[in-house]
């Protein structure tokens, strides 16, 4: 498997790269910038690849997306970069792995980092603040994301999606005292990223260590999917393209 791995220069996306590493796999790593590589410097020292650019800007997106297509192709994305709050919430939590599930060409396995605290998003996209001029909700964007997992379910059946809550984990965005596993915290990304097609769960599924959860119940709304879809495109000027068949 070759899988990218946004926002690896530290937390769940750095062990996920680890992992991915240690069992084998071609990994892409991804930083913000070439100083935040550095964190990165003794995994590509050995092997690992590096792709850089700031996921607040949707160019740089575009152009990570390009330079991706252009090289050997990926078979699965882990969406991993995200914020906890602040003005870069919807760009870097919502509008970069839209744009990148829509942008790039090969990988049919996408991982969508979600929260506990998607249960407290509102299901509303009157008002979103995407191009982040303002501070954007956490809850809501991790909503959306989980919504996006079961939209592209049900219009790419091509494409495996999954979305994942990782538990409350001590990285920097978790913060010292969070209560959950760190080690577990990336192993179900990394699972559904390469598991043998044969033992792949089905499309659309939020979860959590391994096991699916329900996710909050706007997440299963149509109407929420398609509206969310047509959102994002006409925000984005970028349609998510259609899978076969559709
Ligand atoms: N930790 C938790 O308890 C927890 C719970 C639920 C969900 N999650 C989710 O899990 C994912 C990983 O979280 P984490 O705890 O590992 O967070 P983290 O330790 O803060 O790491 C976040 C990663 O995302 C990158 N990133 C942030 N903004 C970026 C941008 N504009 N462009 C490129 N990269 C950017 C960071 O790069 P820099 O170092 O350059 O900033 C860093 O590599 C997130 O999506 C988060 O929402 C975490």
């Amino acid at each position: 498997m070759r899988v990218l791995v946004t926002g690896s220069t530290e937390g769940l996306g750095l062990a996920a790269v680890e992992t991915l590493r240690e069992q084998g796999h071609g990994v892409v790593a991804h930083a913000r910038t070439e100083d935040r590589a550095e964190a990165l410097a003794a995994l590509t020292a050995r092997g690992v690849e590096l792709v850089v650019g700031d996921l607040e800007d949707r160019d740089a997106v575009a152009r990570i997306a390009a330079d991706l297509n252009a090289a050997e192709p990926l078979d699965a994305v882990i969406h991993n970069a995200g914020v906890w709050s602040g003005n870069a919430v919807m760009p870097v939590n919502v509008i970069a792995p839209y744009l990148l599930t829509a942008l790039l060409d090969a990988p049919r396995r996408h991982v969508y980092l979600s929260s506990g605290s998607h249960y407290g998003g509102r299901p509303t996209l009157e008002g979103v603040d995407w191009r982040g001029d303002a501070p954007g909700s956490y809850g809501d964007s991790k909503l959306f994301v989980t919504a996006f997992v079961a939209a592209l379910a049900r219009v790419r059946p091509d494409l495996r999606a999954a979305a994942v809550d990782p538990g409350w984990v001590p990285t920097r965005m978790g913060g010292p005292n969070a209560p959950d596993d760190l080690d577990l915290g990336h192993r179900t990304q990394v699972w559904l990223a390469t598991a043998d097609d044969q033992d792949a769960p089905a499309s659309g599924g939020y979860w959590y260590h391994r096991r699916r959860r329900e996710p909050h119940d706007a997440v299963h709304d149509t109407g929420f999917q398609d509206d969310l879809l047509r959102v994002l495109a006409g925000e984005t000027g970028v349609a998510l393209p259609c899978g076969p068949g559709q």
